[in-house]
């Protein structure tokens, strides 16, 4: 796998109608199965495809939308976000977020572009909460290519479910999400 950055200048197509009907956010919650009034780590946020959702859902709760880019940070606060979205610069692994903080970290179309995976689960393992909970969604490198980063640039759900269970997560569910794109749901031990 290589680990190619999202290019910014493609960022108004990650919050398209087409893309709310076809990943669904509100059964990304769902399957979550995560409470009102948690904290979850929207970590590869971007523009806040699942930021806003995620808001909405957690009331008076809190989503954090961590990015690595200060282009896509500009662009989610260019959007008005209510008081229980918390906008954080990270870096490529470290985040400034309290250890044993979050209930939930969830990573849509972001996991492949991490350079360096069990670093990017160790640090998540660190903000969460224990029996803390992450969702990841991604790209499935055996799917057709229509759309999507090349397949270079994909990893196998396989291969994102044996990084997990070396990083000490317990795998609960995954399921091929839509007809190109995975999802993992797992938890800390
Ligand atoms: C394809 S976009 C997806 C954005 C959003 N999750 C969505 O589904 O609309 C990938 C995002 O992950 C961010 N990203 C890539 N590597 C990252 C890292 N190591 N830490 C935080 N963000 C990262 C990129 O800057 C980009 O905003």
């Amino acid at each position: 796998m290589s680990h190619k950055k999202f290019d910014p200048s493609r960022a108004e197509r990650l919050i398209a109608p087409e893309r709310y009907q076809e990943l669904k956010p509100d059964v990304i919650l769902s399957q979550l199965g995560i409470a009102p009034g948690s904290t979850i780590l929207d970590l590869g946020c971007g523009n806040g495809f699942f930021t806003f959702p995620a808001a909405v859902a957690m009331g008076d709760g809190m989503v954090i939308a961590a990015d690595m880019s200060e282009e896509m940070l500009s662009l989610l606060r260019q959007r008005s976000t209510p008081d229980n979205i918390q906008i954080l610069k990270v870096d490529e692994v470290k985040m400034d977020v309290e250890d044993d903080s979050v209930d939930a970290a969830v990573l849509i179309a972001v996991y492949h572009e991490f350079k360096s995976p069990l670093d990017n689960l160790a640090e998540i393992t660190r903000t969460l909460k224990s029996n803390g909970k992450i969702l990841i969604l991604d790209w499935d490198p055996q799917a057709d290519k229509e759309r999507g980063p090349g397949k270079a640039h994909r990893v196998a759900k396989t291969q994102a479910i044996r990084t997990l269970e070396a990083s000490n997560f317990t795998v609960e569910s995954h399921e091929n999400y839509t007809q190109d794109m995975w999802m993992i749901i797992a938890h800390t031990n």
